[in-house]
């Protein structure tokens, strides 16, 4: 397989610093610690990890609240220890993508500090969306958008002025009609590729650019946007003019050797409209949130599938599959609900809890189904050892700034991010040489150490490494998806398809199928005494 545009087929696995390894037993992970557990990547199969933000931060939302642009945060290490990792992984053949923010900075950031000092009418305060207010003495916000985090999108300075924050308090919106912030990016690109990264995940892809004028919209924030909310475009998401910031990216990341590439985390829907992102002079992939959104049924998947796929034909890209990730419940618990009921705003210790055989069993049917599909998929820490969300974290430890802000409506994302079990005879799993974690690790998790599933038949780690295997030794990633015609398709609970000499077939039903006949490649689960498709169980198949 051509090593060029490797991006076009990767298994990518995402790295959340403060949850994978504490080297310094802080009770944080950090970047020595990272290094530390590559050989686990390696193990597994992946191409490349993506690592979510370690730099300098004030922690208001885990480092997507960013200080500078160019540093590590001492709780994750020194640039050296960046570049150990970067060496380290080179060494074992996988990549490295890092993760911008380029929507907001952090309050503490320099320019912010500068934008306050100057007051209003300042240069300074241009690079940010600073405006009066309205009402007799200024005191209502400048329009009604909302903060994705909930409240108010502005806050107001001590001068009467309001900046715009569409996430924290602490993550003001740059203003990016100023050439001044377009060079700033420029320049913090050029420093990573310098220093070997193979590519960016882009923060909050679709919201640079605002609609001229802020209008007001009244509208709840929705996590992923339509042109349907409201009948038009919502001012603050998808704006055209975002399209040029890619393409001047773009060139900078061609000017390198060697595939550099950007992903965008873009919650934009339809898939057509996520498509303008990966235009051939724009990101290579952008994540493909519907399809993580896609209910568990046979009807649901397949249209997710097909329409991500013709989402991106007329373009020219390929598809990107995810199921987990540090903003979303995890799919082992997700999964463990009937389709419909929504996990959207976390799981606290009082909601209606999943069910966890369910749920794992879905998650590894779902799992072997992404991961038989054409293009690049990633994968979240942990979903390898069928990690499940911790649901029952006390309500007092929550980080999450979506708690607060929410009035402590909604319980965020903390349950996700919950620090990993290496071990499961050692203090905190293995996490770190401390007694403790960031987040309180449940008391139960020992089963999910990647020490207890290495090597044993069976344990979900060992079906990712299969998996992983087979993809590539089938060229699943490059591959192409045909609908099977048999009768199948015409059982609603089953998905059916071939790519290339495999045949994938997953069972959303309450009965077992009957499997056609040909060699059982790998299957989520067991297969039944006739051997049969059990429910919730997909199966690869030479047929
Ligand atoms: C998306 C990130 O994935 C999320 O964790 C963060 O809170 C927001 N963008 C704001 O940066």
């Amino acid at each position: 397989m051509s090593p060029l545009l490797w991006w076009r087929d990767a298994v990518i696995y995402q790295v959340y610093p403060r949850s994978f390894a504490d080297a310094d037993g802080d009770g944080m992970g950090d970047l020595r610690g990272i290094t530390s557990r590559l050989d686990h990547l390696v193990e597994l199969g992946v191409d490349a990890l993506w690592m979510s933000p370690f730099y300098p931060s004030p922690q208001h939302d885990a480092g997507y609240d960013v200080a500078d642009y160019r540093d590590v945060d001492p709780r994750f290490g020194t640039l050296a220890d960046f570049d150990k990792l970067m060496a380290a992984a080179k060494e074992r053949g996988l990549r490295v993508i890092v993760d911008l923010v380029p929507n907001h900075t952090s309050s503490d950031h320099a320019w912010f500090q500068e934008a306050l000092a100057a007051g209003p009418g300042s240069h300074a305060r241009d690079r940010y969306h600073f405006r009066k207010g309205f009402g007799v003495d200024g005191e209502l916000p400048p329009n009604g958008w909302q903060s994705v985090f909930g409240g108010p999108a502005w806050t107001r300075v001590a001068d009467g002025e309001w900046y715009l924050h569409l996430f924290d308090t602490s993550q003001p919106d740059l203003n990016w009609d100023l050439p001044e912030v377009r060079a700033m990016f420029e320049d913090v690109l050029r420093f990573w590729l310098d220093r070997g990264v193979d590519g960016f995940r882009v923060d909050v892809a679709h919201g640079l650019i605002k609609e001229t004028g802020l209008p007001d919209w009244t509208a709840a924030q929705v996590p992923i946007t339509s042109p349907g909310a409201e009948h038009r475009t919502p001012p603050m998401w998808d704006q055209d003019g975002v399209h040029e910031v890619y393409r001047s990216w773009r060139r900078i990341l061609d000017s390198y050797p060697g595939d550099r590439m950007m992903v965008g985390e873009a919650w934009v829907a339809p898939a057509e409209r996520l498509a303008r992102y990966v235009r051939p002079d724009e990101m290579n992939q952008a994540f493909n949130f519907n399809y993580l959104m896609a209910p568990w049924t046979a009807a649901d998947q397949r249209e997710a599938i097909e329409s991500s796929l013709a989402g991106v034909e007329p373009v020219g890209a390929i598809c990107t599959w995810v199921l987990s990730n540090h903003d979303v419940v995890r799919h082992a618990s997700r999964l463990g609900f009937p389709p419909g009921h929504s996990t959207q705003g976390g799981i606290g210790v009082d909601d209606p809890q999943p069910d966890e055989a369910l749920g794992l069993r879905r998650a590894r049917a779902a799992t072997l189904l992404m991961l038989s599909l054409p293009g690049s998929a990633y994968l979240y820490q942990g979903e390898e050892l069928g990690l499940p969300e911790h649901t029952t974290l006390p309500d007092a430890v929550r980080q999450d700034p979506t708690w607060t802000r929410s009035g402590h409506e909604v319980r965020g994302r903390d349950g996700c991010r919950v620090p990993i079990p290496w071990e499961a005879d050692a203090p905190s799993y293995g996490f770190g040489p401390g007694a403790g974690a960031w987040l309180p690790q449940p008391a139960d998790w020992a089963r999910f150490a990647a020490d207890r599933e290495r090597g044993v038949p069976g344990s979900t780690m060992s079906m990712y490494v299969e998996a992983l295997r087979l993809r590539r030794a089938n060229g699943l990633g490059r591959g192409t998806l045909t609908w099977t015609d048999a009768a199948w398709n015409e059982a609603p609970d089953a998905v059916d398809f071939r790519n290339g000499a495999v045949r994938v077939i997953t069972n959303f039903g309450a009965a077992p199928i009957p499997l056609p006949p040909g060699e059982v490649l790998l299957a989520s689960g067991d297969l039944a005494a006739d051997g049969g498709l059990p429910p919730d169980t997909t199966a690869w198949l030479r047929a």
